[in-house]
């Protein structure tokens, strides 16, 4: 996801992710990876849950926090990169404080609020588009960690929409598909152009 329409730009070596501590016994350069761009069929897809927390998909889930911080955003789900499964990163720390890298591992809602809250959302998957998303307020997920150790937790305010955002990822679900069919179409529209053009370069 990306912020509310302001960037929270974070690099350089001094803003490495503290997942990169649970990676032991190897060291390896982290690497932008490509992102999906609507519409493509994997964006669509209900994703498998992660069975085994590898070091690959830690390695993976690193890649996808350096990719996130890049582009910039605040959220990236496994699908967005490729990766079928059940997971995502973000961070939505404000962007004059320490960074704080997460990776929600098999997320499930556990409790939402009554109250909702409307962020203008935008979508890595779909670059230059904000639109009004109304959900819960408040959300409490349950998640392994990058460690594996079952965590609980309850978001709120940017975290909650972020979080929310992030697992429709993994139900093959995206932020236009709150919107109309007609604005929803539009966007498509504007998305496959934009591929086009930059298969052109
Ligand atoms: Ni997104």
């Amino acid at each position: 996801m990306f912020g509310p329409s302001y960037p929270i730009a974070r690099q350089g070596q001094e803003q490495t992710p503290l997942v990169l501590r649970n990676i032991l016994s190897y060291v390896s350069a982290m690497s932008i990876r490509p992102i999906l761009i609507h519409p493509d069929p994997r964006l669509k897809k209900v994703c498998a849950p992660v069975t085994d927390i590898s070091r690959g998909l830690q390695k993976l889930a690193d890649d996808m926090l350096e990719t996130m911080y890049d582009a910039p955003g605040i959220g990236l789900a496994g699908p967005q990169v490729g990766k079928m499964q059940r997971f995502f990163v973000m961070d939505v720390s404000a962007k004059e404080t320490e960074p704080e890298p997460r990776v929600l591992i098999n997320p499930e809602i556990t409790w939402t609020s009554e109250e909702v809250n409307t962020y203008e959302e935008g979508c890595l998957s779909i670059p230059g588009i904000y639109e009004n998303v109304t959900r819960p307020a408040m959300v409490r997920m349950r998640f392994l960690d990058i460690d594996g150790k079952q965590q609980e937790e309850e978001f709120g305010g940017m975290a909650a929409t972020c979080a929310q955002h992030e697992l429709d990822h993994l139900d093959g679900k995206l932020f236009i598909d709150y919107l109309s069919a007609i604005k929803r179409g539009m966007i498509t529209k504007k998305m496959k152009k934009l591929k086009k053009e930059r298969s052109r370069e």
